[in-house]
């Protein structure tokens, strides 16, 4: 396919618009272009060509089954869209003062109760605007209810999981604690006798994601939290996984302290490629102090931004957060109701038929129900036939299938990260057990088949290390003559 610089042809314009003799704008020299932009030069059919054929080449769950572990890829309703579209919202101002945006307030409001419900906590910022943000925030609260208590020097190590989302630990050192990692133990959860071992004094709080990204519920999350917070540390709760238990359980109620939500992953939002998204944290009345500045609260009828908030961290997002992220979730969960849990239960539910699926033709490291998300391991294939996750994973794409999430976590080798969300109707489960089971057919009977895969897609195999490290985003003029 030809870039759109490719494309370009001296003189042409998708529009035109009417000369008027007005008086020049008073750029000063030292600003102004010496020559015009270099921008491709293309008539508007053309364009629209262009970039509908490059969304065509692009696959997102509005294509097919996109089972990616960790990420939640679940349809995104369009009646949200609509919703976040409507005149009040769309076109508000982030400095309108709260007496005029008294609709918008309210919604933010009631998404902080219902979130605050969702999670057994008390109180909620929505500022964060990812789950990574989330994580940091929750660790400054942290840092900032120990330097209320005049422990802040002495507690300064975070424990996670060793099979912890990447961003725990990252989170961990940029919020300026030392970080150690429990063990996991033979039935996939937390390893207690390891964990006793490293809490002590020390020790600020726990980061956690419960169902872990091994996709089970650590039967022994109770006897975790009365561990942590006999030595006086805080739970932390990766919310990554709520989709799991929503209505079910709640963070509060296993014994977490502060908590973050992926609104773009349980609420729905189209985030694949990069955005938006929303990581509002809740926490205990004890922490409550410190969240973020402002918050919005309710006097009366009447809501507001409430920036007296002496011992708060201060702000971590512009403005009130990602508004019309807040839109979306609110919609979403409007819709449902008080019917939520049935989204949960679904989500489980698919989760555990994938699992009975597959599990004879994988290897299952932790043999064990799952909750919505589940790990399997390639394994025996990369053992008696030279094949592995990343095969198995490049050959799904010619089943229009996106991969699912490989190689994490790391304590499964191999390993194959399935989310199919509660969205995806038993046809399309079916689909997906078929093409697996294929492929384990095609590793042993015609294992090149596998290895060269995708065979149907534009881009073939990538060097993804190049790909990564050498990303070539700038067109490259010099080497190119432009067509007269
Ligand atoms: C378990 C877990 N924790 C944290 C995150 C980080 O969330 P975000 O991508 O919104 O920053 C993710 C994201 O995939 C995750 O899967």
């Amino acid at each position: 396919m030809k870039l759109i610089y490719e494309r370009s042809q001296a003189g042409r314009r998708a529009g035109r618009l009417p000369h008027y003799e007005l008086p020049k704008a008073e750029v000063p020299e030292q600003l102004r272009r010496a020559a015009p932009p270099r921008l491709p030069e293309v008539a508007e059919p053309e364009l629209v060509r262009h970039f509908t054929a490059l969304s065509d080449r692009n696959f997102g769950i509005d294509t097919g089954f996109y089972p990616l572990g960790s990420c939640t890829m679940k349809h995104n309703p369009r009646v949200n869209e609509r919703v976040v579209a409507l005149p009040g919202f769309r076109d508000l101002h982030p400095y309108q003062e709260d007496e005029g945006a008294q609709g918008a307030l309210e919604l933010m409001w009631n998404l902080q109760e219902i979130l605050a419900e969702v999670a057994g906590l008390p109180a909620v910022s929505l500022q964060p605007a990812a789950g990574s943000q989330g994580e940091l925030t929750g660790l400054m609260l942290m840092r900032a209810y120990f330097e209320d208590r005049g422990e802040g020097a002495q507690r300064d190590t975070i424990i996670t999981a060793d099979t912890a989302h990447g961003t725990n630990p990252a989170s961990v050192t940029m919020a300026g604690f030392k970080l150690e990692k429990c063990e996991t133990d033979a039935r996939g959860n937390l390893d207690l006798a390891d964990l006793r071992a490293k809490v002590n004094e020390r020790t600020a709080g726990l980061m956690l994601t419960n169902p872990s990204t091994l996709g089970l519920f650590d039967e022994g999350i109770v006897e975790v939290a009365r561990i942590f917070h006999d030595a006086g540390a805080l739970l932390y709760y990766d919310g990554a996984n709520l989709n799991a238990v929503c209505g079910i359980s709640r963070p509060g109620d296993m014994g977490f302290d502060i908590v973050h939500y992926n609104l773009h992953k349980t609420f729905s939002q189209p985030h694949g490629g990069g955005g938006p998204g929303g990581g509002p944290v809740a926490v205990r009345d004890v922490v409550e102090p410190f969240l973020p500045s402002p918050t919005v609260v309710r006097d009366g009828d009447a809501f507001r931004l409430d920036y007296d908030r002496p011992k708060s961290i201060g702000r971590v997002r512009g403005f009130g957060g990602p508004f019309g992220v807040f839109v979306r979730s609110y919609a979403f969960i409007r819709s449902y109701g008080p019917g939520l849990k049935e989204m949960s239960e679904a989500a489980v539910l698919n989760a555990n038929y994938l699992l009975a699926q597959l599990k004879d033709t994988y290897e299952l490291p932790y043999d064990r129900h799952c909750m919505h998300e589940f790990v399997l391991s390639a394994r025996n294939l990369k053992r008696d036939y030279g094949i592995t996750a990343l095969d198995v994973a490049k050959r799904l794409m010619d089943f229009d299938i996106h991969p699912p999430t490989v190689y994490f976590p790391l304590v499964v080798p191999e390993a194959l990260m399935i989310e199919p969300t509660e969205t995806e109707p038993k046809e399309r489960l079916d689909e997906f057990v078929e093409a697996m089971r294929r492929i384990a057919s095609e590793a042993a009977e015609t294992p090149e088949l596998v290895k060269e895969a995708p065979h149907h897609r534009p881009v073939r195999r990538l060097d993804e290390v190049r790909a990564a490290k050498h990303p070539i985003v700038r067109f490259g003029f010099e080497e190119v003559t432009t067509p007269a």
